[in-house]
């Protein structure tokens, strides 16, 4: 295998910068509606779940193949199996998968860099404590034809800056540092809204199970959802697997990984919940939860409401900086890999990509929202494309080429590190990858498209 010079400098600088990837908006704006949703505490048991028995084998998987191929997706099932290099195409997919979510992220992310400015400059406290006029800003604004597509340019601005400092002193210097401001960010939070009047009904709704609401959308969506969180499926944890040192445990970074993930995401419900339920709003907010709800909560606060709706937003963006950072450097490191280019080249082409396409899809909200594919518009194609589609048909080819195509000497060979671990838990990550994923990824991916 060739050798690539590029690699995280410790183990605790892979699993930040990993940790910097899994977290995102995924957990503090997606997982909180859902679990929601999908009946509390009923959801959480099934998402812990998909979490520990297929999101975390998965990206032991991706781990495993990016670390022993030293090479970005497509060429590193190509070098796993050089007879069969047609597998190479699930590695293609991957970095296609990547694209799409990153353009699509990058929207979300410049309506999160809007809303912190709006929180500073205090035209969203201006807005006071009814409904109506704060969720008709949320529409004016993400409708608008420049104010996002201006926001989400900056953002990409600062997730290419980071990609430039390189793989050590840009992702996992910045991770290193934001991660544990995300942590205290979050605990400030949730301290505040757990001592609100009241909050404990928000905690209720967040743990209590109640079944009745978990149907089978709810499961499929509890799939989806530890798919996305983790960042597996779309190849980004090949190309991080192949900057992890070679003496790092690979089953407990994942583990760790795993683990702070989820952490972070029932922190986020505790966050937020709490706050709804204190100060009388509907907590079915669904994906407006975030921009037309909680600015209600924090105005609610009196003058301290400035304060916290900057401190939650700031927080918001800074978990989507480093998600977005692992999608680009994925793309950038492909390109660069492929072309034999530096990695300036490959940066900014992707960089100019995908905030085209982010500002296309940004702007099919409001100005081109008449154009449509399949009666959808093109922001809920990439939608459907990045939650149905694409993720778990990437994440079923990479677990089956790990469990049936990849020698199985190289995968015991990195999972115990050459023989020094000892591997107590590889005959159980290997049942998994071999049989419980692939079966349980492909009823999700039929009935995902059946539905
Ligand atoms: N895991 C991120 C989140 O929860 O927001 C989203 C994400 C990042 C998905 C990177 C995929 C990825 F490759």
């Amino acid at each position: 295998m060739s050798t690539q010079q590029k690699s995280f400098s410790s183990n605790l600088g892979a699993i930040m910068a990993a940790v910097g990837s899994a977290v995102g908006l995924g957990n503090i704006w997606r997982f909180p509606y859902t679990c929601g949703k999908y009946g509390g505490g009923a959801f959480l048991i099934v998402y812990l779940g998909f979490v520990f028995f297929l999101g975390a084998v998965l990206m032991m998987s991706e781990f495993i193949i990016g670390r022993r191929a030293q090479h970005t997706p497509v060429k590193a099932f190509q070098a796993l199996r050089p007879d069969r290099k047609g597998w190479g195409l699930i590695g293609l997919l991957g970095i296609v998968t990547s694209f799409f979510i990153l353009s699509q992220y990058l929207v979300l992310s410049g309506w999160t860099t809007g809303y912190v400015w709006e929180a500073i400059t205090g035209s969203l406290a201006s807005l006071g404590t009814s409904a109506a006029p704060i969720s008709d800003y949320f529409t004016q604004f993400s409708t608008d034809s420049w104010k996002p597509a201006l926001f989400l340019a900056i953002f990409s601005v600062l997730v290419l800056l980071v990609i430039l400092g390189g793989v050590q002193k840009g992702i996992e210097n910045v991770s290193k540092v934001l991660m544990p401001v995300l942590v205290v960010l979050i605990l400030v939070l949730c301290v505040r809204s757990l001592t609100l009047p009241g909050a404990y009904k928000g905690v209720e709704y967040l743990f209590s199970p109640d079944f009745s609401k978990l149907t089978g959308e709810g499961i499929l969506a509890a799939l989806g959802q530890s798919l996305f969180s983790l960042s597996v499926g779309m190849g980004v944890m090949i190309v991080y697997g192949s900057y992890i040192p070679v003496n790092d445990n690979i089953f407990k970074t994942a583990m760790w990984i795993t683990v702070c993930d989820t952490l972070i995401a029932v922190l986020a419900g505790l966050a937020i919940f709490p706050a709804v339920f204190s100060c009388g709003f509907d907590p079915a907010g669904g994906p407006g939860l975030v921009f037309c709800v909680l600015p209600n909560v924090f105005n609610s606060m009196g003058s301290a409401g400035i304060v916290f709706s900057t401190i939650f937003f700031l927080l918001l963006m800074v978990a989507a900086l480093t998600s977005a950072i692992s999608l680009l450097e994925a793309l950038t490191a492909t390109i660069s890999e492929h072309l034999g280019t530096c990695r300036v080249v490959g940066a900014v082409l992707f960089f100019i990509l995908s905030t085209l396409f982010g500002v296309i899809f940004s702007l099919s909200m409001g100005p081109l929202s008449h154009v449509k594919l399949a009666g959808l518009t093109l922001f809920d194609s990439v939608d459907r494309l990045n939650s149905i589609y694409l993720p778990p048909l990437c994440a079923l080819g990479t677990v089956v080429f790990l469990g049936w195509v990849m020698p199985e000497h190289d995968v015991h060979d990195e999972f115990t590190n050459h023989g020094v671990l000892s591997g107590r838990f590889y005959g159980m990550f290997r049942f998994l990858a071999r049989y419980v994923v692939p079966v349980a990824l492909l009823v999700v991916f039929v009935s995902g498209i059946l539905m």
